[in-house]
């Protein structure tokens, strides 16, 4: 059965989404098998956000990621990756249709980094890469 990493950034732990964002999950049918709330260091962050290290918003995405605790899950299911990756909406949360986590509960707020609610893997050898960083005792 595929696995998927999804974290609860800080704006969803900070607006007290972590509940809703878990409940959306569940109800959409999927099984949480692991969670952890941690705050993310710089070496964490720089091999989860490898693949974005030097373009403009790396900086603040990394800064953005540390401002709060991290809510992270390992989230089961056939075809889990991308069925979150639906569930979550496109990666502007202005443009995220309505339905979606980042659309119904996201927004600009004017910054320089997305603040996009969710996390979701996007590939299968980046849900394995990722559940490992995160969960590396799993
Ligand atoms: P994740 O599930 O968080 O990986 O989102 P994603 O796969 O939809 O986006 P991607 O992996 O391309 O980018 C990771 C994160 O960087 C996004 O979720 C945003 O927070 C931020 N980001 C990505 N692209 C941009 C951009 O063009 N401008 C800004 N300001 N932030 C971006
Ligand atoms: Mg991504």
């Amino acid at each position: 059965i595929e696995r998927t990493l999804v974290l609860v950034k800080p704006d969803g732990v900070r607006r007290g989404l972590s509940g809703e964002i878990l409940r959306r999950i569940e109800a959409k049918g999927y099984t949480l098998v692991n969670l952890q709330l941690r705050a993310a260091d710089d070496a964490l962050l720089a091999a989860h956000y490898a693949e974005h290290e030097g373009k403009p918003f790396y900086a603040p995405l990394v800064d953005f990621m540390k401002s709060g605790p991290v809510l992270a899950a390992v989230v089961e299911g056939h075809r889990v990756i991308e069925g979150f990756r639906t569930l979550a909406g496109t990666t502007d949360p202005t443009a995220a249709l309505p339905g979606t986590i980042r659309g119904d509960l996201g927004r600009d707020w004017g910054l320089q980094v997305q603040q996009n609610l969710v996390h979701g893997s996007d590939s299968p050898e980046s849900a394995e890469r990722e559940i490992g960083l995160w969960f590396p005792q799993a």
